[in-house]
């Protein structure tokens, strides 16, 4: 059986943890940042769900593929459009693999001085991890095959479906 989340799990597992960070949050404004592409589906519907004012802002970095894997050079394409510096920062993020990504994401950002610096990510892969990083909130733990769905592709495919899914070969 293909390994599957419906659309009812996601949006419970949503609420569950826009209920947590609302109330590590009280009487903050957080500024999400989604990491584009596959975070912005998660991002809107977990913005939706808090209960604490919150401001978005997106960045993009190059999938770095199968070669550049083990270099862990990430790079970015698209950078904040506004400063961070003081602010209570909330990095939202579909899948966490490697950790490449993250751990990269989570240094440059930190070097801005926000007030806070956390991370939320829907799905986490540890069998995959290559560097040590622990995110501060995460939605499922999954098996390490490849998932779409719910904002995330394949080749930019499937990021409409509103459940996730195990991509069959
Ligand atoms: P990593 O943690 O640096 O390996 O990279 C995580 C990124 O790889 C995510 O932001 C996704 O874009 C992509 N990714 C990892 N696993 C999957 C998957 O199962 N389906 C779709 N994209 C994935
Ligand atoms: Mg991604």
């Amino acid at each position: 059986m293909a390994f599957r989340i419906s659309e009812e799990e996601i949006q419970r597992r949503v609420s569950e943890l826009a209920d947590e960070i609302s109330k590590d949050y009280e009487g903050k404004e957080i500024v999400l940042v989604g990491v584009l592409k596959g975070a912005f589906v998660f991002l809107a519907d977990l913005m939706r769900k808090l209960k604490v004012p919150s401001r978005v802002d997106f960045l993009a970095v190059s999938s770095y593929g199968k070669f550049t894997e083990t270099t862990g050079q990430v790079k970015i394409i698209k950078d904040l459009d506004h400063p961070i510096e003081h602010e209570h920062v909330l990095i939202v993020e579909d899948i966490l693999d490697t950790g490449l990504t993250l751990n990269y994401i989570y240094s440059l950002l930190r070097k801005r001085n926000p007030a806070s610096l956390k991370t939320v990510v829907l799905l986490d892969k540890p069998e995959k991890r290559l560097v040590d990083f622990k995110p501060d909130y995460v939605g499922f733990t999954v098996p390490p095959v490849f998932l779409v769905g719910y904002g995330l592709d394949a080749a930019e495919k499937y990021r409409y479906l509103p459940y996730i899914t195990e991509l069959e070969k």
